[in-house]
């Protein structure tokens, strides 16, 4: 089972810069997330938390069944060592993704807390990223 953790405003995609985030829906990447974890023969858990408290509980949890991670947490990502803290637990393979690509937009952006602790980036593919996300994961995983 893969952890798919989205944090903060992630729940209100459809309604963000459709310019930077696209037009799908939560549930709508949600589902697609699924269906590509299905496709390569994975299983797939989402969730989604506007709290820190919380995604720093879901990724504690996520440690007791997850194979894998793979993880969105928005605006922490820049300025969370809370979450960063969290990350660095895990000692499956994490991959971080981004649906905008955070290397070319505003300066604050461009620098990941989390980096350091994160097996692999995927950054500016939009929902795209999350499947390039599950392949790695199956890649990484399939390795041993
Ligand atoms: C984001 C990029 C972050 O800078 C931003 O705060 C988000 C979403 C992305 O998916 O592109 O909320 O993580």
């Amino acid at each position: 089972m893969i952890a798919v953790l989205n944090g903060p405003n992630l729940n209100m995609l459809g309604r963000r810069d459709p310019a930077q985030y696209g037009t799908l829906t939560l549930p709508e990447l949600e589902s697609r997330v699924y269906a590509w974890a299905g496709e390569l023969r994975m299983t797939a858990r989402c969730l989604q938390t506007n709290h820190e408290g919380a995604f720093t509980d879901h990724d504690h949890e996520a440690i007791g069944w997850s194979r894998g991670m793979i993880v969105n947490p928005g605006a922490w990502t820049h300025y969370s060592y809370a979450i960063r803290d969290a990350l660095e637990i895990v000692e499956v393979p994490i991959v971080e993704v981004h649906l905008s690509d955070i290397a070319t937009r505003e300066e604050w952006r461009r620098h990941s807390v989390i980096r350091d602790v994160v097996d692999h980036t995927v950054s500016g593919l939009g929902p795209d990223g999350y499947r390039a996300a599950l392949e790695w994961l199956a890649g990484a995983l399939a390795d041993g």
